[in-house]
């Protein structure tokens, strides 16, 4: 009989816990319509906040039934709002945060998405929805054609007429260097400090780890970083790192 039970039991439980990993995924819990009044809306919704809280990580597309709100979200008034709330946000902070003194003060931003837009090459490769092409994507990065974001540009200048020396870490690779460069004078960026590419020896690491090492060659030659205002958590992770951090929305891809 106890026998009997505790089968019974371990039964019970090796379903339950069947049934647990089944539902593990948050779309299992939709169809099952545990999540009563849960729309695809919401869950789609649910996904791209969560990849902006760092809780979704080294996604490679964006869910097949998300790729439309997502692609209405990054073409949207919301996003323009939600990247002016952090710029303004930054703003703030810059207002009062430091006392420059020596020329040794700097500031970081990333380059794609978060000065320039690759909205307008994703909205003609399916919106995240397909894995990046690499050769596609730089072929379209080479063309020097991706607009500026507006309130970056402002918060670009503003920084750096402040005093700050402005760094700029992108991930796109030293071949890129002129088309970068030509790209970023267009939309009315100048008076850097410095562009910092992937070279060869860098495209192996991952971004995080070649970001931080660029930051502490900042660090070694007597920086003060301040600030870094970029679209990737991989600009912001490891050590040397920034008083403070601002993170732009992105939900289009994942670099790590
Ligand atoms: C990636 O893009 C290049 C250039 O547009 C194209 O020739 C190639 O076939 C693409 N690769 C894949 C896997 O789609």
């Amino acid at each position: 009989m106890a026998r009997s039970t505790l089968s019974l039991l371990s039964l019970v439980i090796s379903l339950l816990i069947g049934l647990g990993s089944a539902d593990w995924n948050i779309l299992n819990y939709q169809n099952k319509k545990v999540l009563s009044g849960s729309s695809l809306k919401n869950y789609c919704e649910s996904w791209r906040i969560n990849v902006e809280l760092n809780n979704i990580r080294e996604f490679e597309v964006v869910p097949q039934e998300c790729i439309e709100y997502i692609g209405k979200y990054m073409k949207s008034t919301q996003y323009k709002a939600d990247i002016l709330r952090a710029v303004e946000e930054c703003q703030l902070y810059v207002s009062s945060c430091c006392n420059l003194k020596d020329g040794k003060d700097a500031w970081i931003f990333d380059v794609d998405d978060t000065l320039i837009s690759t909205v307008p090459y994703f909205k003609k490769h399916g919106f995240g929805g397909i894995k990046v092409n690499i050769t596609s994507l730089e072929g379209w990065m080479k063309q020097s054609k991706a607009p500026a974001l507006d309130h970056t540009l402002g918060l670009f200048h503003e920084i750096k007429g402040k005093g700050f020396k402005v760094f700029l870490i992108s991930t796109r690779r030293e071949s890129l260097r002129d088309a970068t460069v030509d790209n970023l004078i267009k939309e009315g960026y100048h008076g850097w400090a410095g562009l910092v590419l992937r070279d060869l020896q860098d495209e192996n690491k991952h971004v995080h780890k070649y970001k931080a090492e660029a930051r502490k060659r900042l660090v070694n030659e007597g920086y003060r970083i301040w600030g870094i205002i970029g679209d990737q958590w991989s600009s912001f992770d490891g050590t040397p790192s920034a008083k403070r951090t601002f993170k732009l929305p992105n939900s289009l891809y994942y670099i790590s």
